[in-house]
């Protein structure tokens, strides 16, 4: 089945200022974030048609449609066609498991677990690089970077290895799980300790990319987020296109959350599904950021001192505006704006542990 060639551009998500696909700037000259906008005028791909091209593909013996990103490839990068960076990635499991749903809900829901941990370096971040990484080496980077809590930096040291680019990581000395610290030492990665926060990182790494020209891989970038759609995408597939009502998500910068509103609506629109779910993102209760703006129906933007055992969402401050989030929050959510009310989970990390364990 041939398709006709998306165009891909690059919208500020606060002015509207348009870029080229191919445009490496990291941000618009206002200061808002760059958002990537997939146009698609074929009037013969109607949902249905793109529905069997994604099916088609799975189970494909080699090549790019192996990766349970860029099977998805007109909805993620269409013009990278087949040079991708890919190990593959994605293709992870859906899984009911009795003992966590009993535990939820008292077996009430049918609750079904995206294992992202099935990935090459064992997070869901493998997504978003498979794409960053592609762009990297599309707009000719000599180097790239980010700042991370441990899970971006194993995965861009991993992807950056592939490519044959020089990765530079910087890590809140501390706070970061050894065995990710491991990863990203073995796959050769710069890593820089950083007497600081999370925070502290996100700074240093923007001023790597200002200073000495890294091409910046933090969830500021666009294209990681069109990655991360496909976790999306490929649970939708793997329910038949038929959509959950509710998605939930661990949420630190909000990266996966962005790119979760983003997928549903593009699906939604290209006619693959026709109900959108809500989303529920989570946040610990000492980094609560966007819980705090959520409440306050997005009033203002909140900068808080950091603390959770959960290191990997251990964020106080959003980079990444949530425009995007915002927009699916207006037109999934029921309750009038101001209305907002932030469900308070008890802590119960090792209530989960002990759960998971039984497993
Ligand atoms: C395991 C895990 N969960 C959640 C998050 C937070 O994701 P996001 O920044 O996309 O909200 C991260 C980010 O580092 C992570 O590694
Ligand atoms: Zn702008």
């Amino acid at each position: 089945m041939t398709v006709a060639p998306a165009i891909s551009r690059q919208v500020c998500a606060a002015c509207g200022r348009v870029f080229s696909e191919t445009d490496p700037r990291r941000q618009c000259e206002c200061g808002g974030l760059l958002e990537v906008r997939h146009d698609h005028s074929s009037p013969t791909l109607t949902g249905a048609a793109l529905r069997a091209l994604f099916d088609a593909r799975r189970g494909a013996p080699h090549g790019p449609f192996l990766s349970g990103v860029w099977r998805y490839r007109e909805m993620v990068l269409p013009a990278a066609g087949d040079d991708v960076v890919t190990y593959p990635e994605g293709n992870t499991p859906l899984l009911r498991r009795p003992a966590v749903t009993a535990w939820v809900s008292a077996g009430r829901t049918d609750l079904l677990l995206k294992h992202e941990g099935h990935n090459p370096t064992g997070s869901f971040k493998d997504r978003g690089m498979t794409v960053g990484l592609t762009q990297a080496r599309r707009v000719g980077a000599t180097a790239v970077a980010c700042a991370s809590t441990g899970n971006t930096g194993a995965a861009l040291g991993a992807y950056a290895a592939l490519a044959g680019l020089p990765a530079l990581a910087f890590v809140p000395k501390g706070h970061v799980a050894l065995g990710k610290l491991m990863q990203l030492v073995a796959y050769g990665v710069r890593t820089l300790l950083v007497n600081g926060d999370f925070d502290a990182c996100q700074e240093l790494a923007l001023a790597s990319s200002d200073q000495l020209g890294v091409y910046i891989l933090n969830s500021i970038n666009p294209f990681r987020l069109e990655g991360q759609k496909t976790i999306v995408f490929e649970l939708l597939q793997q329910l038949d296109w038929e959509p959950p009502d509710w998605i939930v998500v661990p949420a630190g910068n909000l990266g996966n959350t962005a790119a979760f509103g983003k997928a549903l609506a593009e699906a939604r629109d290209w006619g693959l599904i026709t109900k959108l779910p809500r989303i529920a993102a989570v946040q610990a209760e000492g980094a609560a950021p966007f819980a705090l703006s959520y409440r306050e129906g997005f009033a203002r933007r909140h900068r808080v001192e950091p603390h959770t055992v959960a290191t990997a969402i251990l964020t106080g401050h959003l980079l990444k505006d949530p425009e995007s989030v915002i927009r699916y929050h207006q037109e999934t959510e029921p309750a009038p704006p101001g209305a907002n009310r932030p469900i308070e989970i008890e802590p119960r990390l090792a209530d989960v542990e002990r759960v998971l364990a039984k497993e």
